[in-house]
């Protein structure tokens, strides 16, 4: 079966495998996609560079290209130029990839008005957008949504305006802040703002193209409108997600190794639950060295917007836990439903009952081998690991659903002694 772009659905087969060794991580699909999307607010040639090569980046470039911007993507640099000409992104586009949705703001801001899909349904659980209109509105948008398109047409707004989100949502809090960077003349007060490193990464790029925003990383980020955003050269930042999933598929196998080029600090959390897990973590400037030779233990996880220990490392954790020694707790409170991976590995012979967004987690003594399905970015990559802790061969099936979120997967696992084959 295609997925898209001509790829063919595949397939990962595993082995038991001890992963020793040196990782190097690549930049952050989740801070380069809200960047992409801010690059059509600035006239002027860009440079973004190491952006990961991704399912999502690509499709990101292709919604630029839509939209009248002329994208060139060799060796994990993006260089952008041209004017924006068309108001709509289509629908085929916007249902793969929901972060596609943060378009909007600069599209209208740039033509007066604007058209783009309503994000489908998603497997980790009901998304809606209303957050990002209601701040819109604010922001002195006229929002119609018909037929499944949201129709945005820019009207004048107040020269203060604040907007207080009922929860700290990443998406709005970077649409909203990308927007307002343009609204000339206007001061925003993003109140209840996500504070993840992606969020501060976005306002780095803004402010170095001549945007005037301070207070990203807390709950209340300022933002003054410019007239202008000038052109030139930026790097994203390290994949704090892809450095996570590697440090606990190292420790989750026994093994032991260094997770290089990223900024340990951006997960203080999961160091904290690996030292009180029982692996050895050893933090230097670029790097970290973990090593999971001794036998895990159990532990209680409350998965919480940044600062709290992240939603996208809660599948791969749970893995890591299902052969811990006694029981642990998983309170999911970003995506209540985002437990699709817990059956699979179930079939694999985890012990894990899920009540009300709570999963319990009682630990085996070992895992085996079976065929499962990936059903998103991080229950696929989970499901990987489980492979390399399990007796037998594992088949993970819907290979795309990791394409989109993890640059060169195979050889980096295989530099690291995965046993792992790919095939479609
Ligand atoms: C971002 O998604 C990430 N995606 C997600 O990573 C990540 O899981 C999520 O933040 C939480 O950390 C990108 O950055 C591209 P939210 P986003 O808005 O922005 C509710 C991955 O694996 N909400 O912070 O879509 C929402 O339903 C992906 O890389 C509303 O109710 O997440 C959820 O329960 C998966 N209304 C909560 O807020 C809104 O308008 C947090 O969502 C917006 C959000």
């Amino acid at each position: 079966m295609l997925i898209n772009e001509g790829i063919k659905l595949g397939y990962f087969i595993l082995e038991k495998s001890h992963l020793n060794g040196e990782v190097k991580i690549s930049g952050a699909k989740n801070a380069a996609l809200p960047i992409l999307a801010a690059s059509l607010l600035v006239d002027d040639g860009l440079e973004i560079k190491n952006v990961p090569d991704l399912l999502d980046v690509r499709t990101m470039i292709e919604i630029l290209k839509t939209i009248g911007k002329s994208v060139k993507f060799e060796n994990n640099i993006v260089k952008i130029s041209g004017d924006v000409k068309n108001k709509v992104v289509p629908y085929d586009l916007v249902r793969k990839m929901r972060a596609s949705f943060n378009v909007l703001g600069p599209l209208v801001l740039k033509l007066g008005e604007g058209q783009v899909s309503l994000p489908g349904g998603c497997a980790i659980g009901v998304r809606p957008v209303d957050f990002h209109i209601m701040g819109l509105k604010k922001l002195g948008f006229e929002i119609d949504i018909e037929h499944g398109e949201v129709f945005a047409k820019k009207e004048n707004c107040e020269k203060e305006v604040i907007i207080n989100l009922p929860f700290p949502s990443v998406g709005a809090t970077e649409h909203l802040m990308t927007t307002a960077s343009l609204l000339n003349g206007v001061k925003v007060t993003i109140e209840n703002a996500a504070m993840e490193p992606e969020v501060v990464d976005l306002q780095n790029f803004l402010n170095k193209m001549g945007a005037i925003i301070t207070g990203a990383g807390t709950r209340k980020i300022f933002i003054k409108g410019v007239k202008k955003l000038r052109g030139g050269s930026y790097t994203v930042v390290p994949d704090r997600i892809e450095a996570g999933t590697y440090a606990l598929s190292i420790a989750a196998t026994f093994g032991e190794g260094l997770v290089k080029n990223i900024v340990p600090e951006h997960l203080e959390v999961l160091w904290e639950v690996l030292k009180e897990t029982g692996t050895d973590v050893k933090i230097f400037d670029k790097s970290v060295y973990v090593n999971g030779k001794n036998k895990k233990k159990a532990i209680n996880i409350n998965v919480q917007p940044y600062p709290g220990f992240p939603t996208d490392l809660q599948p791969q954790i749970m893995v890591y836990l299902s052969v811990a020694h006694g029981t642990s707790m998983i309170i999911e409170n970003v995506f209540k439903n985002r437990f699709h991976h817990v059956d699979e590995l179930v079939r694999m012979g985890a012990k894990i009952k899920v009540i009300d967004g709570t999963a319990i987690i009682e630990g085996v003594e070992k895992l085996s081998g079976a065929k499962v399905e990936g059903t998103d970015l991080r229950a696929t990559a989970a499901l990987i690991i489980a492979g390399f802790m399990a007796d037998g061969v594992t088949e993970v099936h819907n290979d795309f659903h990791v394409l989109r979120g993890y640059e060169n997967i195979i050889p980096k696992f295989e530099g690291i002694g995965g046993k792992i084959k790919h095939l479609r």
